[in-house]
């Protein structure tokens, strides 16, 4: 990559805001390549640099990502217009300005939640051509029928004028509690409002929603209901292979 100015690279590894980043560089305290530099308008190539500050090595990345376990009573966007946004649960080390959330979650729906910076990896994770899947836990009002399972599954059910692709209804989901109005879906695309229309066109409702898994990534048991952390290299890079795309950046 090109040469950027030393507060630009440090602001994108959130090291700090420009101010902070001028004043640990007047302090002598961040090092490129083992030179202090003192000039916050230093340029340099960040993917070719060894970036240390306060003695700490930093690891230069392209793109970030993260999960979220959503919980009800936030709305998925990053900016407070409509609700609170999901970024507001976000601890101070996570906040960036450019996080984009990865597909939508409705108000009342809680679970796992992806944020990425990178705008091509979000397009095809979210384009109904990759059939990347988005598995729910659904609570319903009327128990769930191996007719639904039957319809769901030839894909012949439409929204909106237009043919959903097949997706696959579980109807227990835990075996050990067989429970017809506890049920899993897998859908392969992310229409609006998608799962509650779904139940809805089969007469039925859904009064919880909670989504454990978006392809190849599951929500963790141990991650609490509004928590949230970084992911692995192992997960980030099973979603670029999820959609074709070879490596992580
Ligand atoms: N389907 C819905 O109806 N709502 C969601 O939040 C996600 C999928």
């Amino acid at each position: 990559m090109g040469k950027e100015r030393l507060d630009k690279i440090l602001g994108h590894l959130g090291v700090g805001t420009r101010k902070e980043i001028h004043r640990l560089a007047r302090a002598g305290l961040i090092t490129v390549d083992g030179e202090i530099i003192t000039d916050s308008a230093f340029k340099f190539d960040p993917s070719l640099a060894r970036i240390e500050v306060a003695g700490e090595r930093l690891e230069y990345q392209t793109y970030f990502y993260l999960m979220l376990n959503k919980p009800a009573g936030y709305i998925t966007s990053t900016k407070d217009r409509d609700g609170i946004p999901i970024t507001a649960l976000l601890p101070e080390e996570l906040q960036r300005d450019d996080w984009m959330p990865v597909g939508r979650l409705d108000k009342d729906t809680e679970g796992l939640l992806l944020l990425t910076t990178d705008g091509e990896l979000l397009h095809r994770l979210t384009h109904p051509r990759w059939k990347v899947t988005k598995r729910y836990y659904v609570e319903l009002a009327r128990p769930a029928t191996p007719d639904d399972v039957a319809v769901f599954a030839a894909g012949d059910l439409e929204l909106d004028g237009e043919a959903l692709q097949p997706a696959e209804l579980h109807l227990s989901p835990d075996p050990y509690k067989p429970d017809p109005y506890k049920v899993e879906l897998v859908i392969r695309e992310g229409r609006f409002h998608q799962v509650k229309r779904m139940f809805a066109a089969r007469g039925n409702e859904v009064t919880y929603l909670k989504r454990v898994a978006f392809g190849p990534i599951w929500l963790p048991a141990d991650l609490p209901l509004g928590g949230s952390r970084k992911l692995t290299a192992e997960e980030t890079q099973a979603l670029y292979h999820a959609v074709g795309l070879a490596n992580a950046k």
